[in-house]
């Protein structure tokens, strides 16, 4: 069945602007990742879903464990509404939710905090200075996953950690088995050059080999370099677990020996950013609906609002995507609009006011911050509308 008809039959009755997730779509993104797991668990990155009763049908599915999540105050949240297993994957500042964490058993055996520095440790104990009882915290250590080379003239991958070589990783995570109040439990290399970044992005084939050479250089390195940090830190502590990847590079990262389970978020909703991989496809699960509301010109409609553009360096590829009808593009000078957005082409021909155009965001969870309902679809029917995490009056970040 075509999509277009299909969605506007399934949300018929519903006034845009709104938000759909397709859960065919979405089981079969899920399928495809497991596949490409190979076998290792995936933790799923909540900051592409941001919205509690999704995250609880991805974890239903099978070849899910785990959650990592953007912020404490959301791990501590997540964990009171029943979650388990939550890795705070950035670190974090906040002295009233690690007071919280330290005085809360359960919430300390369920979330796992990310440092890169005895400055983190240092932190966490100057907050912690007059918490009695002070119950012990689960650490991982977040180890730089980017590409070096030319003598460190060359960089990709995102700026996280200082931690790099294996001697570092050893250094702190003695200093971590020394301090009383912390456990280290977990490594986390993020390799975002890699699972971020598409090799075919559209427009330049000489970019596309570049990228791809970058990361299968980068791949390489790795295998080395994240096999020879976990071995120096394996000695110092009971390590549960090491995660690496994202969507970009299940298949890839699993293969590491070292690895142990790999991260996905954005795979799940497979948002336009993810259409320019030649490792995997998906399909396009999270939407948004916008209604035309005025014609200005002959093949021109304007819908009402738009203006939800992705986090990342400003470029054009960080608007949404104007998807259903196809064949629509932006204004040059509008672009996508903080109340109104004109679109151009054949399709806008054809619309009505009242009629609905179906964008697809840049990013993956970033739309739930616009929305407070995600209507869930089944084949052309809407099964059940579940709140965002903003829906639920969160607005983590
Ligand atoms: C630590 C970490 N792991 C994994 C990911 C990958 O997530 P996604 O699958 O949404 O690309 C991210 C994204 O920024 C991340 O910060």
């Amino acid at each position: 069945m075509d999509d277009r008809p299909r969605y506007d039959r399934a949300t018929a009755a519903l006034d845009p602007p709104f938000a759909m997730l397709d859960l065919v779509a979405l089981r079969a993104n899920a399928a495809d990742l497991v596949r490409r797991a190979a076998g290792k668990p995936i933790r799923v990155a909540t900051k592409s879903i941001r919205s509690r009763p999704v995250l609880d049908r991805i974890l239903a599915m099978d070849g899910f464990r785990g959650l990592m999540a953007f912020t404490l105050p959301e791990a501590l949240w997540l964990v009171a509404e029943g979650f388990t297993d939550v890795l705070v994957a950035y670190p974090t500042a906040d002295r009233q939710a690690i007071t919280a964490l330290a005085g809360d058993p359960r919430a300390a055996r369920e979330i796992t905090l990310t440092v890169d520095s005895t400055e983190h440790l240092d932190h966490l104990d100057r907050v912690l200075a007059q918490s009695r009882p002070r119950q012990e915290l689960r650490i991982c250590l977040d180890i730089d996953a980017g590409y070096v080379a030319l003598g460190g003239k060359f960089r990709a991958g995102a700026l996280r950690s200082p931690v790099r070589e294996p001697e570092q990783a050893a250094e702190i995570a003695a200093e971590i088995a020394k301090r009383p109040g912390f456990r280290l439990v977990g490594l986390l290399a993020y390799e975002a050059q890699i699972a971020g970044v598409g090799d075919t992005p559209p427009g330049n084939a000489l970019v596309s080999r570049a990228i791809r050479i970058m990361q299968a250089r980068s791949a390489r390195d790795l295998i080395l370099r994240r096999g020879r940090v976990v071995n120096a830190v394996s000695g110092l502590c009971d390590l549960e677990f090491v995660n690496g990847g994202g969507t970009g590079s299940v298949e890839r990262t699993v293969r590491e020996k070292a690895v142990t389970e790999v991260a996905a978020g954005s795979g799940f909703f497979h948002p336009r950013l993810f259409d320019f991989y030649s490792g995997f496809t998906g399909r396009p699960a999270a939407l948004f609906a916008l209604p035309v509301v005025r014609r200005p010109a002959p093949g021109t409609v304007t819908v009402l609002g738009g203006g939800y553009v992705a986090s990342g360096p400003a470029d054009p590829m960080r608007l949404p995507q104007p998807y259903l009808p196809a064949g629509l593009r932006y204004a040059p000078d509008e672009g996508a609009g903080e109340v109104q957005t004109p679109l151009l082409g054949e399709a806008a021909y054809d619309l009505r006011v009242g009629d609905r155009v179906w964008f697809r965001h840049a990013k993956a969870g970033e739309l739930c911050e616009r929305f407070a309902t995600l209507h869930l679809v089944e084949g052309d029917t809407l099964v059940e509308s579940v709140p965002t995490y903003r829906g639920e009056g969160k607005t983590f970040l």
